[in-house]
């Protein structure tokens, strides 16, 4: 992969389990922003998966179908370690609150001791998916509740079906 992609390409990672229209947003914003958005899906340790990597990979890809510099990968290991194989030198990440910008900060800077150079750049989240996460799509779906207005249409039936009762 090194070299792979170009100088003005970015990576956005996440867990995408599964991808929000808060993910959309962000992926939306730093396509027009960047030649190339590279979407990782990375594994956190702290989350408990509902899809496999593989599937969350092929949702993130029908999602995107209409965005045309957009590429989306899966990656088993350290972010650091996947920017320094590519030689991505942006990550971008999506802040929704204070909360947010905390963690993200931390993890900003570990990932930049890990690989020296690399950059994480900001995006707030736009007013109208500040309140979006993964889990709470998760929660809402595993109670019945109408999740349309939080994921991509083109995963709707997914979510759906994980949830549906035998
Ligand atoms: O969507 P998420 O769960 O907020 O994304 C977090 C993610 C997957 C980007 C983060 O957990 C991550 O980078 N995982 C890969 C392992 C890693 O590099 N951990 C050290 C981060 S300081």
């Amino acid at each position: 992969m090194n070299g792979k992609f170009g100088k003005h390409c970015c990576l956005y990672p996440g867990s995408f389990d599964p991808v929000t229209l808060g993910h959309m947003d962000v992926i939306r914003r730093a396509a027009a922003i960047f030649d190339t958005v590279v979407v990782g899906v990375l594994h956190n340790p702290d989350k408990q998966g509902l899809f496999p990597v593989e599937r969350r990979v092929e949702m993130l890809k029908r999602a995107c179908e209409g965005i045309p510099n957009v590429e989306i990968i899966a990656w088993p290991g350290l972010l650091a370690h996947l920017t320094r194989e590519t030689g991505i030198r942006v990550v971008v990440r999506g802040v929704r609150n204070a909360a947010d910008l905390d963690s993200e900060s931390m993890m900003a800077h570990i990932n930049g001791q890990l690989d020296p150079g690399l950059e994480t750049l900001f995006l707030p989240a736009s007013p109208h998916h500040a309140d979006i996460s993964a889990s709470m799509v998760r929660q809402l779906a595993q109670f019945g509740a109408d999740i349309s207005n939080y994921v991509p249409s083109q995963v709707l039936p997914d979510i759906l079906a994980a949830f549906a009762k035998p």
